[in-house]
């Protein structure tokens, strides 16, 4: 059975007072609600990852230690394994540290940092290499959308990033589904634009790797997804959870988030 998600980018924001102050407040939430999400919580309690900066990695993974329920990720990682990067991070350090999860092809990454599919698929295997969680980030521009084209966009993403796996690896990635017009924007995918791309990706795994695998790969929504929509969205079938952005940076929006998820099943 795949496992429901939900998952905080986030993103450059928060002091490391403030990064605390979130964490803390979280984990207060969860330990308040025990019977939610430790073992025995049944299986729709949902995965909780959380995604803070570099930085502040390891003050997160120390707080949630002993907290079964969460885990703990980088946004981002370099595309070699070692070397004269000035400035940047390789998947090893980020395991190394006890991370569990990168985030890869963030679409931010793509148009900001002109990070290209070749480029991802590096990171991809560097990422399964060291045994870290790739949540794999693909989704249409806009005018791709208004234009037709949104599968399509989405398809050739995956198609440079994810289907050239064997299938032993593709199973041990995430996707997450965020159509570039929806982040940061308020502007969410309607429930049945969401479905219908979910159920459009899952086709594209089945077609690679069969029923097996794409059953049980978790596809998460992410671009505007907040207390209020939530629910709407975890409610389809191929939508197993969510990448937020702004609204994990408030605990009772990201908690609430969280247990529309699990009220979902
Ligand atoms: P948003 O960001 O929830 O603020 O739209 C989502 C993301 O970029 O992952």
């Amino acid at each position: 059975m795949r496992k429901k998600i939900v998952a905080g980018n986030w993103k450059m924001n928060l002091s490391l007072e403030e990064a605390k102050t979130l964490g803390d407040g979280l984990k207060a939430e969860m330990d308040q609600n025990k019977e939610l999400f430790v073992d025995g919580a049944g299986s729709n309690t949902p995965e909780v990852v959380i995604f803070p900066p570099y930085v502040y990695l390891t003050g997160m993974i120390d707080l949630f230690k002993h907290h079964d329920g969460v885990s703990v990720g980088a946004q981002n990682c370099h595309h070699e394994e070692s070397g004269a990067f000035t400035g940047e991070v390789a998947a090893s350090m980020i395991r190394s540290v006890g991370a569990s999860h990168v985030i890869i092809g963030h679409s931010e990454r793509r148009s900001q940092f002109g990070e290209g599919d070749k480029l991802l698929a590096e990171k991809l295997k560097l990422a399964l290499k060291n045994d870290l969680t790739p949540v794999y980030c693909c989704g249409e521009q806009l005018p791709e959308r208004e234009a037709g084209q949104h599968f399509q966009v989405v398809a050739d993403q995956l198609e440079q990033g994810v289907l050239w796996m064997e299938k032993d690896q593709a199973e041990r990635v995430v996707i997450a589904y965020e159509p570039v017009w929806a982040i940061g924007t308020g502007k969410t995918a309607s429930p049945d634009q969401a479905q219908e791309m979910h159920a459009h990706i899952r086709k594209l795994i089945r077609d690679s790797y069969g029923e097996q695998v794409a059953e049980n790969i978790s596809i998460l929504y992410g671009g505007s997804c907040n207390a209020k929509n939530a629910g709407e969205l975890f409610a389809n079938p191929d939508v197993d959870g969510g990448l937020i952005g702004g609204a994990s940076l408030k605990v009772e929006d990201f908690f609430t988030i969280i247990k529309r998820r699990k009220e979902n099943g």
